[in-house]
């Protein structure tokens, strides 16, 4: 693996500045929080450095960089959800202009919007290393920041709730991938503690 210095780089070759500052801050976050829960921190830094590096692409793009292996089910995600379409499709990006293959990272890259059930410590750090990032100006940042340094998986269900409720409060429709890591992260913590974080996400949100 190249060193950090070559990495922001490369990014900064490949990101716009306003979504660079936030990217940094997310690699930050990302390594802080590796650091804390025990996990690889190089990785988490890389993982948050480029997991909006495929914002504002689509699939034309794609083509005309020589991507051409875009599959049915990624051009459906273009379709059907297309802000979701730079998290799903940025592995490819990332393998063909980084040439970065860590699959732990693609997957992190890969599920850092939707989430999903049983996600690596990794893949949760991500994810909430990037709702975290003060730049969104959401409510309950605040609270899942607290979360994350007690437990990863209670942190990732309040996300998820926190997701859920402001798409359905804004009419939008919402992965299926992001129900599913509701509900997974609702079985896996204690019914007391989801219906604690529950409310304390509406409330918050309300
Ligand atoms: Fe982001």
């Amino acid at each position: 693996m190249k060193n950090k210095n070559s990495y922001i780089d490369i990014a900064t070759d490949l990101i716009p500045a306003p979504r660079l500052a936030h990217s940094k801050r997310v690699a930050e976050n990302g390594k802080e929080l590796a650091m804390h829960w025990k996990d690889n921190e190089d990785n988490a830094y890389l993982a948050g450095l480029i997991h909006d590096i495929a914002k504002n692409t689509s699939p034309e793009i794609y083509k005309k960089k020589g991507i051409t292996n875009i599959s049915k089910t990624l051009l459906a995600v273009f379709k059907d959800f297309p802000c979701l379409w730079h998290s799903f499709a940025a592995p490819l990006y990332i393998q063909h202009m980084l040439n970065i293959k860590n699959r732990s990272i693609l997957k992190a890259v890969k599920w850092h919007t939707t989430g999903r059930g049983n996600m690596s410590k990794l893949e949760k750090i991500i994810y909430i290393a990037d709702y975290i990032d003060p730049c969104r100006k959401i409510s309950t940042i605040s609270y899942v920041k607290e979360l994350a340094w007690e437990d990863l998986n209670s942190a990732t269900f309040a996300i998820s709730v926190s997701t859920i409720y402001t798409l359905l409060a804004t009419n939008r429709n919402i992965h299926p991938f992001t129900i599913q890591c509701h509900n997974y992260y609702y079985k896996f913590i204690e019914k007391k503690r989801s219906k604690e974080i529950c409310s304390r996400i509406l409330k918050s949100l309300n």
